[in-house]
């Protein structure tokens, strides 16, 4: 099978599989026990905690274990409805774990306003400045997008959160071992992160909270994550999330122009048979190895169900969304048509993925292409 769907999620690391093994079979105790089987389980526990924390700039005690990246987002949403500006600035482009989340929440109170994105994905900050109401509780924009990969001017909006003391979080769920990611540096009071894109496993997620920050559990029950989200810890998945964090934090440097010169690649060889394709998002300012592209002519469905009757794995839209032949939210936001919305295609690289591979996906692409026209006459 030739992968290129690493937005939806990833192959889990080798190292990270053989580790999740061992825990799972050795480290049985309850973290919370006293005993030595327990208090075994809480190291690894603890150690994952140091472990993410490193890897984004933080102190292990501002992040909080959580089961995926959806929970980490819900978990400072639902938390608008303790706070007393009830507020929340959000962008058009965010995953549904933020935008379906701030619809429910309108029932409870809590109102929100969604700012434009420009034809690149892009947030401009001035415009989150603007709608700063005296209510405004919450800013939550993502570091980059899931479909286009555009990165968002966070430090320029933390700034601004700042400025009115509005608290500030980010899913930066995407990002993690693709680009560096220091929540200091960046300005952060919460950021969401999920292990199963960044080569772990899925349904455990993390959420920094910058010390100081108060928050209510959204999960109820015992005092684990300091009382924040109860529940018997998923130990083997929290340690595959820590070593997964680890992981690809040292391969950044390496990882990074790899996949930047699988999408130089790509784009060169693929324009080179299909000279009207739009590549869509920030050409410089976006996530290596994420590559939408709009081919027009070319139904989005089709093509995938062409490439996959070939074994190669890639997404139109997002992967939420995909199943579905409903035009993309994100690419509706940044003014494509509909009917262009429908053409448009997600491939999305990753550590493993090889020039020889991105050759093949180009030939087998162009293949699909040229059956599906001549089917269409
Ligand atoms: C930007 C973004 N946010 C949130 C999520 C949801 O994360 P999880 O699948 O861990 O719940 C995803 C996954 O598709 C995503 O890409």
């Amino acid at each position: 099978m030739l992968y290129f769907d690493h937005s939806a999620t990833t192959p889990i690391h080798p190292d990270v599989q053989s580790l999740i093994n061992e825990l799972n079979h050795d480290i049985y105790g309850n973290p919370s026990s006293i005993h030595v089987a327990g208090r075994k389980a809480k190291h690894v526990v603890e150690t994952a905690r140091k472990q993410i924390a490193d890897a984004v700039n933080c102190a292990p005690k501002e992040i909080i274990f959580t089961g995926g990246g959806s929970e980490a987002n819900n978990l400072v949403l639902w938390n608008m409805i303790h706070r007393d500006r009830k507020h929340v600035i959000t962008s058009a482009i965010e995953h549904p774990a933020i935008l379906a989340v701030l619809r429910q929440l309108e029932h409870l109170g809590i109102t929100h306003t969604i700012i434009p994105v420009n034809k690149y994905g892009w947030v401009n900050p001035e415009d989150i400045d603007a709608a700063i109401r005296d209510d405004t509780g919450l800013i939550t924009i993502m570091l980059a997008n899931n479909e286009v990969g555009t990165v968002e001017p966070l430090q320029d909006i933390a700034k601004i959160a700042k400025k009115h003391d509005v608290l500030f979080h980010s899913d930066g769920i995407q990002v993690m071992g693709k680009l560096p990611i220091d929540v200091q540096e960046l300005g952060m009071d919460m950021m969401s992160f999920s292990a199963h894109k960044f080569y772990g496993p899925k349904g455990v997620g993390a959420l920094y909270i910058k010390e100081g920050i108060s928050m209510k559990p959204l999960i109820i029950g015992g005092s684990q994550e300091k009382s924040l989200r109860a529940g018997t810890e998923n130990v083997g998945g929290i340690a595959g999330l820590g070593c997964a964090a680890e992981l690809v934090t040292k391969s950044l440097s390496d990882v990074g122009p790899s996949l930047t010169a699988l999408e130089k690649q790509f784009k060169t060889k693929f324009s080179e048979q299909h000279a009207n394709v739009i590549y869509n998002g920030f050409g410089d300012n976006h996530l290596a190895g994420l590559i939408n592209i709009t081919i027009p002519g070319i139904a989005s469905d089709l093509l995938l169900i062409h490439l996959d009757s070939e074994d190669i794995a890639i997404s139109s839209g997002s992967a939420c969304s995909s199943g579905t032949i409903s035009p993309s939210p994100v690419l509706k936001a940044m003014g494509i048509s509909d009917k262009q919305n429908l053409e448009t295609i997600r491939i999305s690289a990753g550590r493993d993925n090889t020039s020889a591979e991105v050759d093949q996906l180009v030939e087998t692409m162009t293949r699909a292409i040229a059956t599906i026209r001549r089917n269409a006459r």
